[in-house]
């Protein structure tokens, strides 16, 4: 036996104890473990049967994702001992019972799936979720589950990869028993029950693999969902693939087919840019200059000042998270309608199932509405989320320099205002830090922590614990115009509108984007946003713009005709009664004319020259952010992007898509359009010197990281 898999016997009970910490992960030698566990049972007579439980917190909760890395990079080969150890422990010629505690996924659930038994606690859960890695199970998951589960639950889960709770896993035949109370015990009562009676095979059973009828239905129907739900993403579909494999082959084949569609996952640009980002997220908590130790501020009590779009998600996001809010107003029809918003929002998530009519009661009661700063002393922290103007801003945070304690964190919601010169309206700038939420705040995962030059490592270490409190993917970003986003997001956007006014259809170009993976095209986008919020910040900061570089023109000529988007029933696209949009040949004709008054000469546009337009200038933009240190990292422009603008996760973001076409290509593109188009189209240096050298931008982060 190994260190980390030991056997004990308790009156003629195996008891195999898997402890590998965390997370019992099968890394090498936890395999080998079992298998010499497995020996001893089979040679020992007093042994009549054998419980495998995990210890610590959980059983095994999957494979350790960074051999997939180490398989695809030429670095590791993978365990291809697991796959014949889940024969050996089937072949035991004694029972095996898995005792399931915390979760068990991925190759946790294989391994538990080649017992003969399972039992579980109430609060255990089990699932296959490679697909989100962009993967399918590769040690006969797809063919072991649906002989347990049944065909459609054995798809569902592995297309899916959502986890199941142990009282569904029991309905639907993954584990035999519940068991309260202590586990161990109760899986060593229920193992001596099967002392002596035939171990029933997994692998052996047919009895739920359905019909080809039954099952022709089922398949379809997991396609078609798979390609709507998980557009362009090749591992549900080959999931559903290997587990029709499993009802239509003998186990051995299917095992092979199964291993093929997994390979095929595993070195997919997909899978990589998956884990990329599954690391990413952990990655961008790790702030250089802030130790982990860093003291934190507890935050208890939270007051939001403004209670419109953007206050009343980011109250709910904090009442949401069991944390009391006073949520402040100037007058009682603004409180009473931000109220009434936060009301009918939540009705909608009890209506969708995200939350229950309980739990919404209670979220409601923490939050207390006010029209004055009373109470605000409180407060261990003040989000701010007024209008967009700097006079008001500081305004505020005077205000709240008076009324606030030592200490509190005072945060804004600003998007495009200088964190350092809202900090200047206090006595205590080290305080004043930006948490940029996104629209809407009580959905949108990310949060943009915008550090002032004089933002304490308290106050920022406090925000990057608390996103994690209130389920946000916080990123560290420098305080810049636009923040990391939106500044990206300018150029993108500016691409888009240049497109439409050169000649490609408004569909076209939203079409484009769409079959790239965006979740919406730039243009629909704008209109949801709505676009007089662009149109008025183009016009505060008209005085900046270069004489003689060219602006887009057209959404400022559709705001002069009051077509806002959405919100007033036409941008873009018109609108109907439930805000589908509708193509306008109006818009057409407009452009047309505006683009002739231009001088903007129009032709025939291709998808390929859409996509690189657009997203060749947010990779433009990222790298000058990234070498003027406003992002840490690229993965953290990654993280950023799929986040807070529905980025496709496996294209990894911007800046691993362009690492993986190849930064020269990148550059040599960019060149292109410069020609065409311009000086907005300027390489960055750092784009220029990464093509040059033959780097990535990933390399470059790395490089700066050892570094600093
Ligand atoms: P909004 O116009 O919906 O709400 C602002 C609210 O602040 C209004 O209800 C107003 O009555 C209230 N208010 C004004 N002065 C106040 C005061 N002294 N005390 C209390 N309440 C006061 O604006 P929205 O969209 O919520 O934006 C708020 C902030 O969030 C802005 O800084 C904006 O740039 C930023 N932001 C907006 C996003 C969006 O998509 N709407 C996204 C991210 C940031």
């Amino acid at each position: 036996m190994s260190d980390l898999v030991q056997l004990t016997k308790d009156n003629g009970i195996a008891i195999i104890t898997i402890n590998n910490p965390p997370v019992n992960a099968l890394s090498p030698g936890v395999p080998e473990g079992i298998s010499a566990a497995m020996d001893e049972v089979d040679r020992d007579d007093s042994i009549k049967a054998a419980v495998l439980i995990g210890g610590g917190r959980t059983f095994v909760a999957g494979a350790d994702i960074k051999e997939f890395g180490k398989i695809t990079s030429g670095k590791g080969t993978r365990g291809e001992g697991f796959k014949p150890l889940l024969l050996r422990v089937e072949d035991c010629r004694k029972p095996v019972v898995m005792a399931i505690h915390g979760t068990a996924f991925g190759g946790g659930l294989e391994l538990a799936m080649a017992g003969h038994y399972r039992v579980a606690v109430p609060a255990a859960q089990v699932g296959q979720p490679e697909v989100k890695l962009g993967l399918i199970p590769g040690a006969a998951g797809t063919q072991r589950l649906p002989r347990l589960a049944g065909v459609a639950k054995a798809v569902e889960m592995c297309a899916e990869g959502n986890p199941i709770s142990a009282q569904d896993a029991l309905n639907s035949g993954i584990i035999d028993k519940l068991i309260d109370g202590d586990l161990l015990a109760g899986a060593v009562a229920f193992a001596r029950s099967v002392i002596g009676k035939p171990a029933p095979k997994t692998r052996e059973r047919g009895d739920k693999l359905g019909t080809p009828q039954q099952n022709a239905r089922i398949f379809a129907a997991a396609r078609e969902t798979a390609r709507k739900k998980q557009r362009n993403l090749i591992a549900p579909l080959a999931a559903i693939d290997a587990v029709e494999a499993a009802t239509k082959l003998p186990f051995s084949e299917g095992c092979q087919r199964e291993q093929e569609l997994f390979a095929k996952c595993l070195f997919s640009d997909q899978s990589k840019a998956l884990i990329h980002v599954f690391f990413g997220e952990r990655e961008v908590v790790k702030i250089p200059d802030i130790p982990r130790e860093t003291r934190t501020i507890p935050v208890n009590t939270v007051a939001v000042v403004g209670a419109g779009t953007m206050g009343g998600g980011i109250a709910m996001v904090f009442a949401n998270a069991g944390i009391p809010v006073l949520l402040k107003e100037t007058d009682q029809a603004a409180l009473d309608r931000g109220l009434s918003n936060i009301q009918k929002n939540y009705a909608n998530s009890v209506k969708r199932g995200r939350f229950t009519q309980q739990f919404v009661d209670e979220c409601l009661k923490l939050i207390r509405p006010t029209l004055s700063y009373d109470g605000f002393a409180g407060a261990d922290m003040v989000v701010e989320a007024v209008f967009e103007g700097m006079a008001l801003k500081k305004e505020v945070f005077g205000q709240l320099d008076r009324v606030c304690k030592p200490g509190a964190i005072l945060a804004s919601n600003t998007s495009t205002l200088n964190i350092d010169e809202i900090a200047s309206a206090t006595s205590r700038p080290k305080s004043v830090i930006g948490t940029h939420f996104f629209s809407p705040a009580n959905v949108m995962r990310l949060l943009e922590i915008v550090r002032g030059k004089s933002t304490s490592k308290e106050v920022i270490a406090s925000c990057m614990q608390l996103s994690k409190k209130i389920g946000k993917v916080g990123v560290l970003v420098g305080n810049c115009m636009g923040f990391v986003g939106n500044r990206m997001f300018g150029p993108y956007r500016r691409e888009a509108q240049f497109l439409v006014e050169e000649g490609a259809s408004v569909e076209a170009v939203d079409a484009a984007l769409y079959e790239y993976g965006m979740a919406m095209g730039p243009l629909a986008t704008g209109d949801l946003a709505g676009l007089d919020v662009g149109w008025r910040i183009r016009k505060e900061y008209r005085h900046l713009q270069k004489p003689g570089v060219r602006q887009p023109i057209a959404e400022d000529r559709l705001c002069e005709l009051g077509r806002y988007g959405q919100k007033t029933g036409a941008g873009w696209y018109k609108y109907d009664e439930s805000r589908r949009a509708i193509s306008d040949p109006e818009v057409a004709k407009l452009v047309s004319k505006w683009a002739a008054e231009a001088g903007i000469a129009q032709r025939p546009i291709s998808a390929e020259e859409i996509v690189d337009r657009c997203l060749y200038a947010l990779v433009n933009e990222g790298a000058r952010i990234l070498e003027e240190g406003y992002a840490l990292r690229a993965v953290d422009i990654d993280i950023i992007y799929i986040n807070g603008y529905a980025f496709p996760a496996y294209r990894g973001g911007p800046m691993w898509y362009a690492d993986a076409v190849g930064l020269k290509k990148v550059y040599d593109r960019v060149c292109e359009f410069q020609q065409q188009h311009g000086e907005l189209w300027t390489p960055a240096p750092l784009l220029k010197q990464l093509a040059e050298q033959g780097k990535t931008f990933a390399e470059f982060s790395k490089e700066q990281g050892a570094a600093a």
